[in-house]
Order: structure tokens, then sequence, then C-alpha cells
């Protein structure tokens, strides 16, 4: 098998370079500073319409961080570069003008965060605020909008959906609120659905219900999704594809079934036998530990070459090196929508 340069064998397909009009997200080659620390590294992927796309690793891998860039909402002080596109606009979403990034955001383009309250405004009645997302884009008039506010309401699973637009939100739950959030994410049939650990900070019982709420707004919509979260179990319920962080940098990518079933990065390989651990401890086994040895570094504090390399019981001198990617199966989809960048793979020694 072939294998290619890591950085420079990012594919550009920008809207129309691949030949498909339903790439909906490309992000290429993009590194995110703060200061002279470099957060992320070489962050290359794309999401096409209809597809659902999972980012998972540790916490301080950069997931956040890729969202917040994709959205334009990265905090002050932090500098993007490289490509975001979105279906349909001719221009990079990088460097954007502010009044632009908000014009798309809440429009083609949506975020629903951990934590509902922050999305939402205290002082304004819930079904407001799902009304004004369309009032704003004009995307309906107000009396249409505040009809289809209700609409939107029952759609995400709020039966007396008539009272919870009355409400404001320290009245209804966390999983109302969630719910909420998710009714003014979808308002406007958004082309991109960015959720970022949407359901953590959630009851467990309601965490399943509200996710499947959303996965089926998406769906009905044939939007494409980028989920974060922690848990390996959800990505393989609700993703078809799934890419794995660390340190800044994409390390595997691939369909669901190869990266969790036949992980080929040694990080991959170590977040499953973790998540196959936490299901064991919750069907109360005992088990001999099996978690990834050492603690995530702060930013700016990883290895040069794999970024994974002072955790890695396979690590040799070679690792001191940037891993190439290497491709795995259909090159089609693109040279990064599968593979992983590791000198000792599970499957075998890929490149020395
Ligand atoms: N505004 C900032 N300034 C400096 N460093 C930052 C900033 N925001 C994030 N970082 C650092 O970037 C790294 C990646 O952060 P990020 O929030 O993307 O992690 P994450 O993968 O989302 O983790 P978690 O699972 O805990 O949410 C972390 O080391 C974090 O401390
Ligand atoms: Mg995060």
């Amino acid at each position: 098998m072939s294998t290619h340069s890591g950085a420079g064998g990012a594919p550009q397909p920008g809207p129309s370079a691949s030949g498909s009009a339903e790439t909906v997200l490309t992000v290429a080659g993009l590194d995110v500073h703060a200061g002279s620390t470099q957060l992320l590294h070489d962050v290359t992927f794309s999401i096409q319409r209809g597809e659902r796309v999972g980012l998972i690793g540790e916490s301080g891998s950069g997931k956040s961080l890729t969202a917040l860039a994709v959205m334009g909402l990265l905090a002050e002080g932090l500098t993007a570069t490289g490509q975001v596109h979105l279906a349909g606009q001719e221009k990079e979403l990088l460097g954007a003008s502010e009044r632009r990034m908000s014009h798309l955001r809440g429009d083609r383009m949506a975020m629903v965060f951990q934590e509902p309250m922050t999305a939402l405004n205290p002082t304004m009645k819930v079904g407001k605020q799902v009304a004004e997302v369309m009032t704003l884009h004009g995307t309906a008039s107000r009396t249409a909008a505040a009809r289809r506010a209700v609409e939107l309401l029952a759609q995400v699973g709020l039966p007396d959906a008539d009272a919870v637009a009355r409400s404001y939100p320290h009245q209804l739950s966390g999983g109302q609120r969630q719910r909420v959030v998710a009714a003014i994410a979808l308002a406007n049939d958004p082309l991109l659905l960015v959720c970022d650990e949407p359901t953590t900070a959630l009851d467990v019982t309601v965490q399943a219900l509200v996710l499947d709420l959303i996965v089926t707004g998406v769906e009905e919509r044939d939007a494409a999704m980028l989920f974060i979260t922690h848990d390996l179990a959800v990505v393989a319920t609700v993703c078809e594809r799934v890419l794995v962080m660390y340190g800044g940098r994409i390390v595997e990518a691939g369909p669901v079934t190869q990266v969790l079933g036949d992980p080929q990065h040694r990080y991959t390989q170590g977040l499953v036998a973790a998540s196959d651990l936490d299901r064991a401890r919750a069907r109360g086994q005992r088990e001999p530990l099996d978690t990834i040895r050492g603690n995530v570094p702060a930013a700016g504090r990883f290895p040069d070459g794999c970024v994974f390399r002072n955790r890695c019981d396979f690590a040799t001198s070679v690792c001191e090196t940037l891993p190439p990617w290497t491709p795995r199966g259909d090159h089609s989809a693109g040279e990064r929508a599968a593979g992983y960048a590791c000198f000792h793979p599970v499957g075998g020694e890929s490149d020395e």
C-alpha cells in the first residue's frame, strides 16, 4: 500500500473539485494557534450531505477547537489558518467577517453545545427565541415564525409545546432546554449541524432520548452532522464515519465499523480498549486495568513527531518523525476519509 506525506497529501475538494456537489463541509489544513503555541495541526476532513461524522479523543485533544474554528467562534487570541468551506458559499469561511459568519450561523450551519443554558437567553420566552432565529434570518414572517416555533418544539419531543413556548428557560428541565436548543438549531434547516457533547450534561435517562431527537431532525433534513462525544458506543450508533483526534491532530479516520472494530493507530486501539473496560465495569465485571497510560499533556507540550509516542508502548526512534498518513480502503472518498498516521499500526508495520 502506498503512503503519502501527512502534510503534503491533503485533499483539496473545493466546491466542485472533487466532482461531488454533495460535500457539505470541507476542512483542509486547519491550524489553530494561541500565540506561539500551536493547538491544531493540519486538521483535514470533509462531511457529505446526510452523513454523520463523529469526532472522538480524550479531553484536551482539540475536538471543541475544531468545531469552534468551523463555526467561526474561536476565542479571542486564537488564530486559525487553512481552509473551511461550506457548500453553497463561494468564499472561504476562515477569515470571513463576523457579520457574514453570524448570518451563516443559525441558518446554513448551527451548533448545539454541551450546556443548553449558555445558548439560551434567560430573559426571553423560549417560543420567542425559536421564532427569532427565523425572523432574524428572514426565513419566516413574525406570525409564521411563531406558529412554526410551536411545531418545532413539538417535533423535538416537547409534548405540551404551546405551554413550553410560553415558558422561560429556568422553568424547564435540562432535557427540555436542550430540546429547545435543538429546535433553534434546526429551525432554518441547516446544511450542517455541529454538536459538541450535546447530551453529557443531561440526566442519563434522557440522554438517549434527546440525542435520538437531534439525529431524527438531522436525518429529516438530510443535513450533515459533526458529532463530538467521549462515548464510543454512542458514536457507533449515531455515526457512519469517525475521526480520532489527539494532540490537535487527526490520527485516524474512517467508517465507524473499521475504526472502532479494527483500529490501526495505537491511540485508537487504547481508546477502544478503555471504552470496552468502561462497559465491562458497567456490567460489574472486574478486569485488568486497561487504560492509556499517562495523561494528555497540556497544549504545546506534546512531543514532536508522533504526538502519542510518549504514552505509546510501541514507540521507537522512528516515531520521533511525523508519521505519514496511510490511506485505507476506498480512495474515491478522498485520501483522508479513511486511514491513520502511525509507524507501528495494529495490523503490522507500515513504513520504516
Ligand atoms: N482559548 C484558548 N487559549 C489557549 N489554549 C486553549 C484555548 N482553548 C483551548 N485551548 C487548549 O487547546 C487544547 C484543546 O482544547 P479543546 O477544548 O479543543 O479540547 P477537547 O478535545 O474539546 O476536550 P474536552 O473533551 O475536554 O472538551 C487544550 O489543551 C486546551 O487547553
Ligand atoms: Mg471540548
